[in-house]
Formats: C-alpha cells, structure tokens, sequence
C-alpha cells in the first residue's frame, strides 16, 4: 500500500454524506448510533445497509436487534450527532423522540424515518454490513439535511 490509515480516512472524507441514526432497543435498552455509512441496496425488495465497525462497544447491540429504525438527520441534529458519537455515548436519555408504527423510536424531526427488520450481516473486513428490509416508512417533504464532508459538518446550500 502506498498510502496509509490517515491517508485513506482523509480520502474517504471527500465524499460527502448524509448522516443518520440508528436506534435499537426499547426502554432501558433503547441505543442509538451516529452512522454515515448509510446506502440504499434494492428497491425490490426494499433493502438498504449501514456499517458497523467490529471495535464498536454497540457490536453486539447493533448486531443482534432484531429490528432498527434508521432516521435520515437535518441540519438541526447536529448535537445529536456528536452525541451519538462519543465513545460509549448510545444512550437516549433526554433526547425528544418520535414514536414509529412498530419499531424503535427515531430523534424528533428527521428527515426520513426508515423502520427495518434485520435480513442479513455480512462481512466487511474490519465493519459488519447490515442489511435491513423497510417495513414502514415516514418523511418530510422539506427541511435540509445534516452533511458530513472532510470530518466535518455541513448542509446543503440554496435548498429547503
Ligand atoms: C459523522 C459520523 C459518522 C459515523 N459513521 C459510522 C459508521 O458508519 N459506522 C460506525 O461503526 N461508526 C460510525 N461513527 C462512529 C460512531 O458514531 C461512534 O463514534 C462510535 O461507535 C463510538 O464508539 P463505541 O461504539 O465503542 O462507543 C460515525 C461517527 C460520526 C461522527
């Protein structure tokens, strides 16, 4: 390799992302994730991803609910984010939270809410891919969204 991990982080950061949640649990064991690792896979059937790396202290957590609700972040969840984020920081508490029809809770005011059955967990060297069937869905017809680009956060400029 002629290029080491920085390297590779800092080339992987020019492409920008959206950012998303990821809650599983319910209760005294409702967690959640910061993740922008977040594809859409199949539109027959509805599947989309996310990854999740191995080290994480969420692993388990993460790789044996067996349903999870991903939200879509706006420009205004940018401390739920960090949050989300902090080594060890899974936890809810205080957050304002939007019910869904039948899977985990989602951060109020999410672009998108996609609630999801666990279908597969593949390989992905040092992360696991998780794969999730859609089975409901809910979202906003405006508002902007949270970017990530270069370990920073960002929006997008001149849409609503
Ligand atoms: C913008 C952003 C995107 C992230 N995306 C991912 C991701 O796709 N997969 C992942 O495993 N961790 C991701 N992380 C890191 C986790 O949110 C979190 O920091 C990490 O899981 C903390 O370590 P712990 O799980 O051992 O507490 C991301 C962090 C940020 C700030």
């Amino acid at each position: 390799m002629s290029f080491d991990a920085r390297d590779f982080r800092n080339a992987l950061g020019c492409f920008p992302t959206g950012v998303v949640v990821v809650t599983a649990g319910s209760g005294r064991t409702l967690s959640g994730i910061t993740v922008n690792s977040f594809a859409s896979l199949s539109l027959d059937p509805p599947l989309v991803l996310w990854c999740l790396d191995r080290r994480s202290s969420r692993y388990r957590t993460f790789t044996t609910a067996e349903n999870f609700t991903i939200s879509v972040l706006c420009n205004g969840h940018r401390t739920i984010s960090a949050r989300l984020a902090v080594p060890g920081g899974y936890k809810l508490d205080g957050l304002k939270l939007t019910p869904t029809q039948s899977g985990p809770p989602a951060p109020a005011g999410a672009l998108a809410v996609l609630e999801c059955v666990r279908e597969a967990i593949h390989d992905g060297g040092d992360h696991a891919i998780i794969v999730g069937r859609v089975l409901a869905l809910a979202y906003r017809k405006t508002g902007k969204p949270l970017v990530f680009f270069r370990g920073r956060y960002g929006t997008l400029a001149g849409r609503a």
